[in-house]
């Protein structure tokens, strides 16, 4: 694998920890706000970012390749309504799948047929990742964003 495409991946596997570490500020956000629900789902969303950059370490170490871990940044964004962290999880993810993508056409550029393949899990589970998050907004802003029942319903769905 070229150093372009291994740098790539290394600083990807801190994007996710980042997502990750992100993610868990936003369930304790909406913990401290009595929503479990919510809690449990970023919660769980957390665990699939690490999930996402152990797949991508154990890709390198398959390559003998020595995984860098560099410093996680704290989120800086500072959430005052129920909606901000919904509309964080959207331009986030869409911003993680611009370098899956830019990763991906990496590895084209490379003729890494190999990484290709390995990344074009990535590249759906990006398109996934999305729809997921714009469709939480999009149900919060139609039931849940005038409280009551609406939201009482959507935590508890969350919670599932
Ligand atoms: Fe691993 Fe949500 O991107």
């Amino acid at each position: 694998m070229k150093e372009n495409l291994t740098n790539l991946i290394q600083s990807q596997i801190n994007w996710e920890l980042y997502s990750a570490y992100s993610y868990y500020a936003v369930a304790e956000f909406y913990r401290a706000k009595g929503l479990s629900g919510f809690h449990a789902f970023f919660e769980k969303q957390a665990r699939e970012e690490i999930e996402h950059a152990e797949k991508l370490s154990e890709y390198l170490q398959d390559h003998d390749i020595a995984v860098k871990l560099s410093d996680i940044k704290a989120l800086k964004e500072e959430f005052v309504s129920l909606r901000d962290p919904l509309l964080f999880f959207v331009k986030h993810e869409k911003e993680v799948t611009a370098l899956i993508h830019a990763l991906y056409r990496e590895a084209r550029s490379e003729d890494d047929l190999e990484t290709m393949e390995f990344l074009s899990w990535y590249v759906s589970e990006q398109g996934e990742e999305e729809k997921s998050a714009t469709d939480l907004l999009q149900k919060y802003d139609l039931f849940g964003a005038n409280g009551g029942l609406g939201l009482y319903e959507l935590d508890k769905e969350l919670a599932k």
